[in-house]
């Protein structure tokens, strides 16, 4: 779900220079531990988002595969779904969702701390929506594409809308 971005009068935007992410930790895979050290040598499409989403998560993870696969033959380039709803996502949930969207996207998921810590670090907003009685909850959430160069420092975002193109696009200027 999707709320609150703050509109930008451009699609999407290179970080000049790269901004330092501190050291994260969380877990992906099968349990095991992810942090920085992981997206050294390649570059990172970083999306916080949930698998219970209903559209804009499936949607922004569509166009991220979709530029993941153009980019195939220039870069190694890998993708992340980072859990801002770590409570239902859990890492067999996660191993089910985000390779639909690319082979090479990992959920990863934290403790709510955790989780707090790298999307405060990534300026991403989240938060959760009670529905009507009967209905799951919903978390709003910031909609960005965020690129992380091969030293793990994030080199540019691609705000919410933006087309695989244009994702492409900006990972090439970066390139
Ligand atoms: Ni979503």
């Amino acid at each position: 779900m999707f709320k609150r971005e703050t509109p930008t009068p451009v699609l999407a935007s290179v970080l000049q220079p790269p901004k330092e992410i501190r050291p994260f930790e969380l877990t992906g895979g099968d349990g095991e531990t992810f942090t920085l050290d992981n997206l050294r040598g390649q570059w990172t499409l970083v999306y916080f988002g949930y698998t219970y989403c209903p559209d804009v998560c499936p949607t922004s993870l569509a166009v991220m595969g979709q530029a993941m696969k153009e980019l195939e033959t220039e870069a190694n380039v890998k993708g992340l779904l980072i859990s801002v709803d770590p409570a239902r996502d859990t890492l067999e949930q996660l191993k089910a969702y985000a390779p639909f969207f690319h082979p090479e996207i990992t959920g990863l998921r934290g403790s709510d701390a955790q989780i707090l810590e790298v999307a405060t670090r990534y300026g991403t907003y989240y938060q959760k929506v009670e529905r009507e009685e009967g209905k799951d909850y919903l978390v709003d959430h910031t909609s960005r594409i965020f690129i992380i160069d091969k030293n793990g420092e994030l080199a540019g975002v691609a705000r919410h809308g933006s087309t695989p193109q244009e994702v492409v696009d900006r990972v090439r200027r970066l390139l």
